[in-house]
């Protein structure tokens, strides 16, 4: 079995879920398989909806929740065992594992699913499904309703409402319970492991590459199975580009090498950046920028609190960077004028952080009624500043093909927040010493 939890918590996800629906009934499909290459497949990563209601790893398979059903609320659809695949591809729940071993009321053959599922939806009010995710399911959804609807010479209704799933599910999904956050603070100090272990063996002439095989070494050593994402490892002038993923170049004496990369674990993220110099010691125009990030990573710390809005940390972060790039030259001006007209955009581009949880870049509604929503306790965030400045900067050539992003990974508690990857170092002296 796959899942790190009791297999309670998803039965309690999936109650929590079909309380807030108002009856009818939710059908939940998994991520299909997808082929890189002649008979290679890409490694399989479930659904993240999916796998948060049921902890099921396995394709082709779909969750169906009719809360009210005498017979049972939730039915899985999965494949059957079968020795002659199972030698081949590997093993498999099957329907009696379902059961047994994933908590299912029912489970039936996946192929079995267009039969049964017009008729778990005759005389429901309502469809809840996310659609757009998965074109195939989509048509699915149609078929099923459309084949409802031909009995309705027989006296039977078909849904007349179709609900977005995602509303729902994404709120309950956006506050990270107890046992989620034990997965995340885990996956923090592997990532955490892995990002130390790239700073201590760094060297200039290493590539890119080797430096990240050091950090996902530890990755994978210390149980997770796959990246949140693929990692970022950028030295010099590639530090400017905010999603380099190549990963190919030699790291020079005297440059930066940006990192960022995080572990998942039990399909939970982690994503955590690190800057810092190839040879161990920050250069003078380095170290005046990496001080500011660092503020500025320090200012949105203090607004991570319950009360606060979710634009808050950003607020302060592109305060402290503004003026910080006021006090080194790089912009001229009044402070508040070059916050309104956005100026500092030209150096820090990117927001301060984004939601983080099954996935990298988490579900949940960042506004409420066009209102910044307001922290509460079991939110996870990155707060991820930066400052760019590439070769084709008009600044003086000094400062050019400097990239720093430090980026740290929060749960908002009920007296402030947690840092979750505190364990790999931002201070200037601290990462100096550790590289020494
Ligand atoms: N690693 C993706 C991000 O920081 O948003
Ligand atoms: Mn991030
Ligand atoms: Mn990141």
């Amino acid at each position: 079995m796959n899942t790190a939890f009791n297999i309670d918590i998803y039965q309690q996800r999936r109650s929590h879920l079909m309380q807030s629906m108002s009856g009818g009934v939710a059908v939940i499909p998994t991520s299909p398989i997808r082929s890189r290459n002649g008979d290679v497949e890409y490694q399989y990563r479930p659904d993240s909806d999916f796998y948060y209601l049921t902890g099921f790893n396995e394709p082709d398979s779909v969750a169906v929740l009719c809360p009210g059903r005498a017979a049972g609320e939730y039915i899985l659809f999965c494949r059957e065992k079968d020795d002659d695949k199972e030698l081949w591809y590997g093993r498999r729940a099957g329907l009696e594992g379902a059961v047994e071993k994933y908590g299912a009321d029912d489970a039936f053959p996946i192929e079995d699913l267009d039969d049964i599922l017009p008729r778990l939806l005759e005389d429901q009010e309502k469809i809840y499904a996310s659609l757009g995710r998965y074109s195939d399911f989509d048509a699915k959804v149609m078929q099923w309703m459309n084949e409802v609807k031909l009995r309705s010479r027989r006296g039977i209704h078909a849904p007349h409402e179709m609900v977005d799933l995602s509303y729902l599910l994404h709120e309950q999904r956006l506050i990270k319970r107890k046992d989620e956050l034990t997965i995340m603070q885990r996956a923090g100090k592997i990532s955490a492991a892995g990002h130390i272990r790239a700073m201590e063996t760094c060297k200039p002439g290493m590539t890119e590459h080797q430096v990240q095989a050091e950090m996902e070494y530890i990755f994978r050593k210390m149980g997770s199975t796959y990246n949140a994402y693929p990692s970022i490892v950028a030295g010099g002038e590639n530090s400017c580009i905010l999603h380099y993923i190549d990963n190919n170049a030699v790291l020079n004496d005297g440059d930066l090498l940006l990192i960022d990369a995080g572990a998942e674990l039990d399909c939970y993220a982690s994503d955590i950046s690190r800057t810092f110099p190839v040879n161990g010691k920050f250069s003078g125009e380095q170290r005046a920028l990496y001080e500011i990030v660092l503020a500025a990573q320090h200012a949105a710390f203090e607004v991570c609190k319950p009360g606060e809005h979710w634009n808050r940390p950003h607020e302060r972060a592109v305060e402290v960077i503004t003026e910080g790039l006021v006090d080194v030259g790089l912009l001229k001006g009044e402070l508040n004028e070059l916050i309104e007209t956005h100026a500092y955009r030209e150096f820090y581009m990117h927001r301060t952080g984004h939601w983080l949880g099954l996935d990298v870049h988490d579900v949940g509604d960042y506004q409420i009624e066009q209102q910044w929503r307001v922290l509460e306790p079991g939110m996870v965030f990155t707060v991820e500043p930066g400052i760019y400045i590439g070769k084709n900067s008009k600044v003086d050539s000094r400062w050019h093909d400097i990239g720093i992003r430090i980026e740290d990974d929060v749960v908002i508690r009920k007296a402030g927040h947690e840092v979750l990857t505190k364990a790999v170092p931002t201070a200037i002296d601290d990462i100096e010493h550790l590289m020494a």
